[in-house]
């Protein structure tokens, strides 16, 4: 099990491995001395309330805005303030929050634009190899990507990323707007996947409670720092963290079987961190 320990003090590094991040959009850092790691095959969750700075750490660590301390290594190569293309190339795969699908091409069209690297017949094999993982997508690829529900967008978003086989996904809150049955099948089914072919997986959720479910290590960014690493198991049983973070609190009620079972339709997802 990895542990908090491990982050800071092991000799080895990570896969991806980030030491004491600061990062910030002007001359005031919005994140500070963020710590955390990923290795192949495991799934690496950062959750935390809105406005906490997660979406900040994933451009600093994907060359959108300037590191301005700290380092981030790939495969022990440093990568801090590398230009995004370039990290693309390195095998880092990005799923942003919104804007993640082009609305006006097929889903066939989305999944090419993925390949830009790519030869035309390699494209057509990986596409093979998305629709293979994401059978959903077999009859939707002449589809436009507008008619497309939520649960079938987010898997376009992941299946454009996946064209170009990344060593990392890092994914920014993919299940925002799903239902609490989608996401526990984005999750359970389609994230997990991808970290057992091999990838390394750093994954935002401000659904504290199904991420870390699914996950190997949890970290909890509250205000740009980061308040507690340990394994995502861990995470969970730690009373604390679930009362504050987790919707276990008093005012949540109902027990820690929420967000698991089919749920009334339109029940919002208890296990969400409240917005601010
Ligand atoms: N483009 C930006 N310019 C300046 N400040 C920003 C920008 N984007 C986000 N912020 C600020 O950074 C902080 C963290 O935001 P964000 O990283 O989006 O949080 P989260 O993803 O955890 O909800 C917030 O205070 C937000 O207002
Ligand atoms: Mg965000």
């Amino acid at each position: 099990m990895p542990t908090s320990s491990a982050d800071a003090t092991s000799s080895q590094p990570a896969f991806l491995q980030v030491r004491d991040l600061t990062a910030g959009y002007g001359r005031d850092p919005v994140i500070s001395g963020i710590t955390m790691s990923a290795d192949r095959g495991e799934i690496a969750c950062v959750v935390g309330p809105n406005g906490s700075g997660k979406s900040t750490f994933l451009k600093a660590l994907l060359g959108e805005i300037r590191v301005m301390r700290g380092s981030v290594t790939l495969d022990g190569r440093e990568v801090a303030n590398l230009p995004a293309h370039t990290l693309a190339r390195l095998g880092l795969g990005y799923v942003p929050q919104v804007h993640d699908v082009f609305d006006t091409l097929s889903v066939g069209e989305n999944l090419r634009i993925g390949a830009y690297l790519l030869t035309g017949r390699e494209a057509g094999e990986r596409i093979a190899t998305v629709v293979e993982r994401f059978p959903t997508l077999k009859p939707l690829l002449r589809r436009s990507a507008h008619k497309l529900s939520g649960g079938e967008r987010k898997l376009v978003a992941i299946g454009r990323v996946m064209m170009l086989q990344p060593a990392v996904y890092i994914l920014d809150e993919p299940t925002s707007g799903l239902s609490p049955q989608l996401t526990d099948q984005l999750l359970q089914e389609h994230v997990a996947a991808l970290a057992k072919s091999g990838a390394a997986i750093l994954l935002v959720e401000q659904k504290a409670k199904a991420a870390l479910e699914i996950s190997d290590r949890g970290y909890l960014l509250v205000a740009g720092r980061m308040r507690m690493s340990a394994a995502a198991s861990e995470m969970l049983a730690d009373a604390s963290v679930a009362e504050m973070f987790l919707g276990q609190g008093p005012d949540e009620g109902q027990g820690p079987d929420e967000g698991q079972g089919p749920d009334e339709a339109g029940t919002p997802q208890r296990a969400e961190i409240g917005g601010q």
